[in-house]
């Protein structure tokens, strides 16, 4: 009787003591299939399924902490989604999930911080902590995750990324940061991404005004490179050696010009309205790069004045116009 007694509550303080933490009581949402219509599923203590299913679906309800083993899955499941329940802490080994899953999603909640071990082994493709107030991000927080191909950390407030990130993850091709607080893009920023597809990557809506020439260092394939919305003046000549940027998108930044090893790089489509500082001389050299290859592009608005050949050329989207230059009448013809 009394060792009874002293064993539940030795067990007791050492769950009260431990990691684990106990989801309070909470109801979610099921759909059995992707077109089912949802069915409420009654979670205490932790999140389990009690069949196979497509899609669970924890909103609106109140869920401040995930602690080891909070989510407890083992059967099939394809996305687990856990949106807008005042979650401010997941710790490591929150998820306890053993098939395979598609999306893992996680937002608009008050998180700020991706911890170390939190995501470790897990078994899934993408990876999506968009809409939370995430400014921390362990160097670890990605590492281990063989499966990952897309991570989307958008509308966050990260200031850095990191070159350590997705060790062990070789298969992440796509990274979306769009508005955060990025200011810079260090060397070898991208180094353990992807290396047998070409990757994706979002940057645009951030702070950037420094992209170290070494950022891309070991990334050879570039199918999209968005940087529009962000403080750029210039970018490094070396960016563009030994790879390929497909599709580089740069609008609303403040550049002066190209380098010019950027005509060499194999760009089928570039886009950079509205950067009302490009300089004609410049402008001019992209013009002629588009002429002589096959290249999308989007201008920003400015007219350009050719003395020698008496014109104004006007760059306006993905047009040029050329119109008689009409001198200004000087003080000696008046
Ligand atoms: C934590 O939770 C898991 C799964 O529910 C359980 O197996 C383990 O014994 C718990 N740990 C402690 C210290 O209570
Ligand atoms: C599911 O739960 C909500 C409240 O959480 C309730 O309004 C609704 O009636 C429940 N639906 C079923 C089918 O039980
Ligand atoms: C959750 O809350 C949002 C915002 O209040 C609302 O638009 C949405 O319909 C809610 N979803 C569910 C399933 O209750
Ligand atoms: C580009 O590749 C060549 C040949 O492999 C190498 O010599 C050169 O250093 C590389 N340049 C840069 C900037 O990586
Ligand atoms: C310019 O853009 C318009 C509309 O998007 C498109 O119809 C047209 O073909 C484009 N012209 C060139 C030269 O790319």
């Amino acid at each position: 009787m009394y060792t009874a007694l002293l064993i539940l509550s030795v067990t007791c303080v050492g769950w009260l003591a431990a990691e684990n933490c106990s989801v309070p009581f909470l109801t979610g949402l099921v759909y059995q299939k992707i077109d089912s219509e949802p069915q409420n599923l009654t979670i205490e203590h932790s999140i389990q399924l009690t069949e196979d299913s497509f899609h669970l679906l924890i909103v609106n309800e109140t869920l401040p902490e995930l602690c080891r083993n909070s989510v407890n899955i083992q059967y099939e499941l394809y996305v687990l989604q856990i949106r807008n329940v005042g979650l401010a802490h997941i710790k490591p080994g929150a998820f306890n999930i053993t098939p395979t899953l598609g999306l893992l999603k996680i937002s608009y909640n008050p998180l700020t911080a991706l911890k170390k071990g939190v995501f470790q082994g897990l078994r899934v493709k993408e990876i999506d902590c968009s809409n939370n107030y995430i400014s921390s991000i362990d160097e670890e927080a990605f590492d281990g995750i063989p499966m990952l191909e897309v991570l989307r950390l958008s509308y966050n407030a990260i200031k850095q990324v990191s070159p350590e990130w997705f060790k062990n993850s070789p298969n992440v091709y796509k990274l979306s940061i769009i508005f955060n607080e990025l200011t810079s893009l260090p060397a070898r920023a991208f180094q353990n991404m992807a290396k047998d597809r070409a990757v994706k990557l979002r940057l645009s809506a951030n702070r950037i005004q420094d992209i170290d020439e070494e950022a891309f260092y070991s990334v050879g394939n570039i199918e999209i490179l968005r940087l529009n919305g962000n403080k750029l003046e210039s970018l490094p000549e070396n960016l563009f050696v030994n790879r390929t940027i497909r599709r580089l998108e740069i609008n609303t930044n403040k550049l002066l010009c190209f380098p010019d090893k950027l005509f060499q790089s194999g760009v089928g489509s570039l886009a950079f309205l509205d950067n009302p500082t490009f300089k004609c001389p410049c402008l001019e050299k992209v013009r002629h790069f588009v002429e002589t290859g096959n290249i999308n592009i989007w201008y920003p608005a400015i007219i350009c004045e050719d003395r020698a050949r008496e014109v104004n050329i006007v760059f306006n989207y993905n047009k040029t116009y050329e119109l008689p230059l009409i001198l200004r009448p000087t003080e000696a013809t008046l």
